[in-house]
């Protein structure tokens, strides 16, 4: 089903609905992170056929948009049956290519194909509205305005490692029913799934140019692809270090980036919950998340036994190989800087309650307790199965420390007093508060929105179809 996307020695990019190679005849090794194995090459693309896909994608938009929305839907749908129908070989693809737990690994394809039947689904929906000339003073009754929505043009899709089936589809599925082409730029770790879910895509029935793939190095291609005045918009999750570089450009921006989600946990809450939530929350996939616990701000009274608790947890989480569905795989990124914030908080003062082990890229599950607002690791993201816990001594304090991070992704709230959680809610400066739960991004259809450095526009299915679409508005001056 996939044979067409590679040759012998490396593996092709999408261009113009066919699988080519680069004529520049350079390649990236993509290595399991496992084991340090070369997977496969992909194309290090070169400037010159990163601008022919903008060109494009752009020459087939028109086409596609004019196409009845019925027929972009049936695409998505049989985009989503091929996917089912792969799902073993691509969940072997996440153990394989980003370390993903096999369950974990299952569960990314399944909710994806959830996500594109439901985008096709949601595609169908998309209404405008008509205005009367109301207000100006006296009101105009000679003139209305229908309001449509259009799509941008070029959307530029940029996918991070971490969810790289799931977080590429959230992009590229959105994108295309609401008549949108798609330049789709892998990260160079998790290409190799990228690819496959492009032809799936290509499979369905995506007509040439409207879904072409960028593959290669970001410091290569990245700034060439991101100034392109060919694109209209750019669709990006990654590091909050590139999306605020993104921030500077004059373009439509769609973005999501880091997180440093708190927990706190309030007298009356269900302590055994709690600190399953936490746990599951912040060592999920490693701490890969952008959506993981970060941070807990346990209340003084059920701090000792909260914490007690958290370590329970983790305790039975399993370290190892992915495809033994080990809960804590080794990590995509850069180990080093991870351990140094352990070392630099243990140095600080910092407890700790379980793991500081490290075998290369594969790091323990580690717990600090009494980490202070000085330190490094309450602030920034480690992207690690590290947690810190900062003990408050109430809820004011927690929620202002909750909202003194540069982030505003997510917050969770633990108690059994249902007005409180509310009235708590509302003071967190984030995108989404979980009452009694981690934070997530899914269920994929629930509106996610980065505030502050966590990102610019919604996703959630029909979120992502309204931020990768514009208003137009048709004045009918009924005088003239
Ligand atoms: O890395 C961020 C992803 O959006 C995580 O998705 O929170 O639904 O597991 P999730």
């Amino acid at each position: 089903m996939f044979n067409s996307i590679r040759s012998e020695s490396s593996y092709k990019f999408l261009f113009n609905g066919k699988w080519i190679e680069s004529k520049g005849r350079k390649t990236l090794p993509v290595r399991n992170p496992s084991n340090g194995s070369i997977l496969g090459s992909i194309q290090s693309m070169t400037i010159e056929e990163a601008n022919e896909a903008i060109l494009s994608a752009s020459a087939s938009q028109k086409s596609w948009a004019a196409l009845p929305m019925h027929q972009r839907a049936a695409i998505l749908h049989k985009a989503a049956d091929i996917l089912a129908a792969s799902q073993e070989l691509l969940a072997e693809l996440l153990v394989k290519e980003v370390a993903k737990p096999k369950g974990q690994a299952l569960d990314e394809v399944l909710r994806t194909v959830i996500l594109i039947h439901e985008t096709a689904e949601e595609g169908l929906r998309i209404r405008g509205s008509v205005e009367y000339g109301d207000a100006v003073p006296g009101g105009r009754n000679d003139k209305f305005a229908l309001v449509e929505r259009q799509p941008y043009g070029v959307v530029l899709a940029i996918s991070p490692f971490n969810f790289p089936i799931n977080l590429a589809a959230s992009k590229i599925a959105p994108a295309l029913v609401a008549g949108n082409s798609v330049v789709f730029k892998p990260s160079s770790q998790g290409a190799i799934c990228g690819l496959h879910l492009a032809e799936a895509f290509n499979q369905a029935g995506v007509p040439a140019g409207v879904l072409n793939v960028v593959t290669g190095s970001g410091s290569d291609i990245g700034d060439y692809l991101t100034s392109h005045p060919g694109v209209g918009l750019i669709n990006f999750t990654g590091s909050t270090a590139v999306g605020l570089k993104l921030k500077a450009r004059a373009i439509p921006l769609f973005l999501e980036m880091g997180g440093k989600d708190a927990a706190i946990v309030l007298d009356d809450a269900d302590i055994e919950l709690a600190a399953k939530e936490i746990s599951a929350g912040a060592f999920q996939y490693s701490g890969q998340r952008c959506t993981g616990i970060k941070r807990v701000l346990p209340m003084p009274s059920i701090a000792d036994e909260l914490i007690h608790k958290i370590v329970a947890e983790v305790e039975k989480l399993k370290v190892g190989l992915p495809e033994d569905d080990c809960g804590i795989t080794p990590i995509i990124g850069d180990p080093e800087p991870v351990q140094q914030m352990i070392d630099e908080a243990l140095r600080s003062g910092a407890k700790l309650l379980i793991g500081n082990k490290r075998q290369k890229n594969l790091i323990w599950p580690t717990v600090l307790d009494n980490v202070t607002p000085d330190m490094k690791i309450a602030w920034v993201e480690p992207f690690a199965p590290v947690l810190p816990i900062i003990r408050v001594k109430d809820e004011n304090e927690a929620i202002e420390l909750s909202n003194r991070s540069e982030y505003g992704l997510e917050a969770s709230v633990f108690t059994r007093n249902i007005n409180k959680a509310f009235a708590i809610a509302r003071r967190l400066d984030v995108g989404v508060v979980q009452i009694n739960g981690k934070s997530a991004r899914g269920p994929d259809n629930f509106a996610f929105t980065g505030f502050k450095a966590s990102g610019i526009g919604s996703q959630g299915i029909r979120y992502a179809i309204e931020s990768m679409t514009r208003l137009k508005t048709t004045v009918i001056n009924l005088k003239a």
